[in-house]
């Protein structure tokens, strides 16, 4: 019966055609939301069933040795060789063991964060999630700038970091997980083939400069566990994004999760242009079947966690 249960718990209508339309269904405030603790530990029950995110989070060293080969997560063909630098990269212990927070912020990075004022609210919360490496100091009013976890999938180093080819960019990038002092620096390296030159990168960066991030690799069976628990309440998400897998994990540490920087539509409640994120202009990249996320589902999937106070979410300003 559980199973049914909070299938129904969860239940969104999959067939709803959301994309490209502002949500009727979300109401623009967040007044009067309360904390359902029993829905809360329910869904905490339930997760574990797929996934201990205290063990899930990283590989430990223990688990590898340098020449070890992995087939890659969502490329089973692929491999990769597991070098020195990387294997004295991995935490001994989960950086997560034994952590336990009364509130987490998860801070996704829709523009909908832009002129929020959110800064300071964020920044009072026990724990802050942040998703791949978002610049912080020059937004610091609207997203904060206290991370003590922070994603980041190895194309960011492409994207936003010229591959760190040239000083300039080594510089930008030493700069910025300077500034995330003692944080988990959380790379999920074993996902697709592509990004291994990056990773050692960012590892020898993280060396030379003595650089005091904890660095967590994702387990090999994270997303497939993500994915299954999302499916068994009825939300089929091939891909889930970054921001889906923080808050499932959010889930084993955090009594109150409370979600930033969620908003995947092009416009906000009164019709006004919203940037897919709130740094850079990367457009919107879930309108083409080339997308690998349904970022539109989840958001609506979470939305629906909001209303049964299972966690909370803000697209609003904040007061
Ligand atoms: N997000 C959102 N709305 C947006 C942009 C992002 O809800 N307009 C959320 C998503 O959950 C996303 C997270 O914020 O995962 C972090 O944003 P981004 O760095 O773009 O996410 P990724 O999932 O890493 O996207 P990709 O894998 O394609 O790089």
């Amino acid at each position: 019966t559980g199973d049914n249960e909070l299938s129904s718990r969860l239940m969104v209508n999959n067939s709803d055609k959301i994309l490209g339309k502002v949500p009727t269904f979300f109401q623009h405030t967040v007044k009067g939301w309360r904390v359902n603790s029993s829905l809360v530990i329910m869904i905490r029950k339930d997760v574990l069933r797929f996934l201990d995110a205290e063990r899930d989070v990283s590989v430990v060293k223990s688990s590898l040795k340098p020449g070890d080969i992995i087939h890659y997560v969502l490329e089973r063909r692929r491999t990769l060789n597991v070098s020195r630098t990387l294997h004295s990269l991995l935490p001994d212990v989960s950086p997560m063991k034994n952590r336990r927070f009364r509130t987490c912020a998860v801070v996704g990075n829709s523009g909908i964060l832009l002129n929020s004022g959110c800064g300071r609210e964020i920044d009072d919360h026990d724990f802050v999630i942040r998703c791949n490496l978002a610049p912080l100091a020059e937004f610091s009013e609207d997203v904060g700038l206290r991370s003590d976890f922070t994603t980041m999938n190895p194309s960011v180093i492409q994207r936003a970091f010229g591959g760190l080819r040239n000083d300039t960019d080594r510089e930008r990038f030493v700069h910025r997980l300077t500034a995330l002092n003692e944080s988990v620096l959380w790379i999920p390296a074993f996902m697709v083939k592509g990004g291994e030159k990056h990773v050692e990168c960012v590892n020898d960066l993280i060396l030379k400069n003595k650089l005091r991030v904890r660095t967590a690799y994702p387990s090999l069976r994270l997303v497939h566990a993500v994915r299954g628990y999302w499916l068994t309440n009825k939300i089929n998400i091939k891909r889930p994004s970054t921001g889906l897998l923080m808050y499932t994990l959010a889930t084993r540490f955090c009594d109150e999760i409370h979600l930033y920087g969620f908003w995947p539509f092009p416009k906000d409640s009164s019709g006004s242009p919203v940037k897919y994120h709130y740094y850079d202009k990367l457009k919107y990249r879930y309108f083409s079947n080339a997308s690998p996320h349904r970022m539109p589902l989840e958001f609506k999937t979470l939305k629906a966690l909001h209303s049964k106070g299972a966690l909370k979410l803000t697209t609003s300003k904040c007061t």
